[in-house]
């Protein structure tokens, strides 16, 4: 009751953003659970047979190594520390055998169970290597790690029921270690990359980008944007953790709304990683009821992207990066992207110059083509639904530019000059 208690509290107190994080501890926590079962079952002693000592090493293994993992996530989402990869020389080598050294404990203990300071090293060496299986990982490949410690600490509550002979947690525990890894496996896929190149590859090391940045930021006002947005025939809006921070989901409607009633097209384009947990843009946006008509994923909204005439960046950034597609040397070289630079006009609204959550420039922010629209996500919204729906295109009409006046008549370029 007391943990129930805490629990929720601890759920209703969160905050949307900080999910990711929150999710990280719950692992944690109940791959504690799992693993301190093992430890009192071991500890209990009675008849440890193989078959018992078997689902025991399973459960405290994974449990112990999940414990360790998703704390390092967890701090690395609360950026208690940095979220790049931490890596020495040797690494993986290191990290192999230390593998391949617990799997050998856990083997001899199979056949010899009542040894118990091996038993406490094996705890000692999955906890270890739990730490350092997480800390070489970072930046966008996040999203994976949560899901593969998910699918760990089902499997660890699957072995907890084999040792307890439970057979609602050997149900509930696979169920959650395979939906984990399935997962982790759509993840990979959504970004391009195979499980062992995560979990191996140190993805996300910023020490050598190889990123070429040419040109400046230009700074565009509002009443610019909104002129260029209400005389645009295809508006592509696209979401991203910023939009989360800064609540402005409702606004972003408003938006869509305002154009929508000029005649202009409004897509939505949602990428799988967009924000900080899976889904983060698809529960945001259903949340301000836009309509699920209007999402589209990037597969279907990537060759519509020429023929779009201002491409709305809200609050995104490695999702949108055009390095993850033409430099190899990124290290997020290979990641899909919203192809947000191929649209005539880009617009994007970021507080400042801060960097996502990869920690890597951006080159689309210096292209020619784009306009840096600096301010909280909510308040520039606000400024542009404003304008959009009074002030600037009014102004138009008054000049005399009758043909202006009409839904989307003019290319944004023309009506800018103008
Ligand atoms: P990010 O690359 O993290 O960029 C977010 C941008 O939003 C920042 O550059 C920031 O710039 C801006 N921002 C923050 N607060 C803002 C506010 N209140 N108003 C306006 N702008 C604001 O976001 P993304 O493009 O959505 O990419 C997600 C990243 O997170 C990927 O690298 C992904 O792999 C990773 N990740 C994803 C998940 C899942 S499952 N979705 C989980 C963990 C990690 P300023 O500071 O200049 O404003």
């Amino acid at each position: 009751l007391a943990g129930g208690i805490i629990g929720s509290i601890m759920a209703l107190k969160v905050q949307m953003t900080a999910l990711p994080q929150r999710q990280a501890i719950s692992l944690a926590f109940g791959a504690l659970a799992a693993t301190l079962v093992g430890i009192s079952e071991f500890y209990r002693g009675g008849e440890l047979g193989g078959i018992k000592m078997t689902a025991l090493g399973f459960e405290v293994m994974f449990g112990s190594l999940t414990v360790a993992g998703s704390l390092i996530a967890f701090a690395k989402l609360q950026e208690l520390m940095r979220g790049t990869p931490f890596t020495f020389k040797g690494q993986n080598i290191f990290n192999v055998s230390l593998f391949v050294a617990t799997v050998g404990v856990f083997v001899y203990l199979i056949f010899n169970p009542d040894n118990m300071t091996l038993f406490f090293a094996m705890v000692a060496m999955a906890f270890l290597f739990g730490i350092l299986l997480v800390l070489p990982i970072g930046a966008a490949d996040m999203p994976v790690v949560m899901s593969l410690m998910n699918s760990y600490a089902g499997l660890a509550s699957a072995a907890t029921g084999f040792a307890l002979q439970n057979r609602v947690l050997i149900i509930a525990g696979t169920l959650d270690g395979f939906s984990g890894f399935i997962l982790s496996i759509l993840m990979c896929k959504a970004m391009n990359r195979s499980i062992t190149n995560v979990l191996f590859g140190a993805f996300g090391n910023t020490s050598d980008t190889g990123t070429v940045v040419e040109g400046t930021m230009r700074e565009v006002t509002a009443e610019d944007v909104a002129t260029q947005l209400a005389y645009a025939r295809q508006v592509v809006i696209v979401p991203g953790y910023g939009l989360a921070t800064a609540q402005a989901q409702h606004t972003v409607r408003e938006l869509a709304e305002a154009l929508g009633e000029r005649g202009v097209a409004v897509k939505f384009a949602v990428h799988p990683v967009a924000g900080r947990m899976p889904g983060h843009m698809n529960v945001l946006l259903a949340e301000a009821n836009i309509p699920y008509d209007d999402l589209y994923e990037l597969e279907q909204i990537n060759p519509d992207m020429a023929a779009t005439d201002v491409a709305v960046v809200i609050g995104a950034n490695d999702v949108v990066n055009p390095d993850a597609r033409d430099n190899p040397k990124s290290p997020i070289a290979g990641m899909p992207i919203i192809e947000v630079d191929k649209a005539v006009q880009v617009v994007v609204l970021k507080r400042g110059k801060g960097k996502g959550f990869a920690g890597i420039e951006n080159p689309l922010f210096f292209k020619q083509n784009t306009g840096m629209l600096y301010g909280d996500a909510k308040a520039s919204l606000s400024k542009l639904v404003q304008a959009v729906q009074h002030d600037g295109i009014d102004e138009f009409a008054e000049l005399g530019d009758l043909d202006a006046a009409q839904p989307h008549p003019a290319p944004p370029a023309r009506v800018c000059s103008t």
